[in-house]
């Protein structure tokens, strides 16, 4: 079973992702970022495949298409999406049906979307967490694979409340993954 990572940020999840020697074959980011230089630091192969555009007039069918071909090229079976900034259209889920892996930074189905630490943190919430689910149609939905608990305290900030979750998202993303590509393996073969 060979992983494609997708990132677009610092790619703390993808260095943890490599650390726990998860085998990505790819690396793929949406703009020039952090997780790239990750990636060829670990001498893993790392494509840049460039957005044209982020405003309205932006052909994610086209993009996404381009995604899966980098990511089909490179022999992927399983994708780990790691703070992917872009959402990708169908032919990501019709190229690696049940097999599009996501983080999220709160607990499912509270706060979903971009803003998930922010939002909770403006709710109130007392107790917030990370996500890890397979991807659907519908972003952050699809069926949970596992999720824990992250406390808010006092004083937090988005990025202060962010890390901490980062925190334990490093643990359970890498755990997940590789439970998910054992099971994906054994039923292929
Ligand atoms: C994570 O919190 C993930 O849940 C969200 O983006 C963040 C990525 O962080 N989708 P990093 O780039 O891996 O440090």
């Amino acid at each position: 079973m060979k992983l494609g990572v997708l990132a677009s940020g610092g790619g703390t999840n993808l260095a943890a992702i490599i650390a726990a020697r998860l085998p990505v074959s790819v690396v793929v980011a949406d703009r020039p970022c952090v997780a790239l230089d990750i990636a060829r630091a670990a001498a893993i192969p790392s494509e840049l495949v460039a957005r044209g555009s982020f405003g309205p007039e932006f052909d994610r069918l086209g993009y996404t298409q381009r995604v899966v071909a980098v990511l089909k090229h490179h022999h992927v079976d399983v994708v780990a999406m790691a703070g992917f900034g872009t959402v990708l259209a169908a032919p990501i889920l019709d190229a690696f049906p049940g097999r599009v892996l996501n983080t999220h930074p709160a607990l499912l189905p509270a706060f979903k979307g971009w803003h998930a630490v922010a939002d909770a943190l403006a709710a109130g919430a007392a107790v917030t967490g990370c996500t890890v689910h397979i991807a659907t149609a519908e972003v952050d939905e699809g069926p949970i694979l596992a999720q824990e608990e992250v406390a808010v305290v006092p004083g937090d900030t988005v990025e202060s409340l962010h890390e901490r979750i980062k925190e334990v998202e490093r643990r359970l993303y890498p755990e997940t993954i590789r439970r998910f590509l054992e099971v994906e393996g054994e039923l292929a073969s």
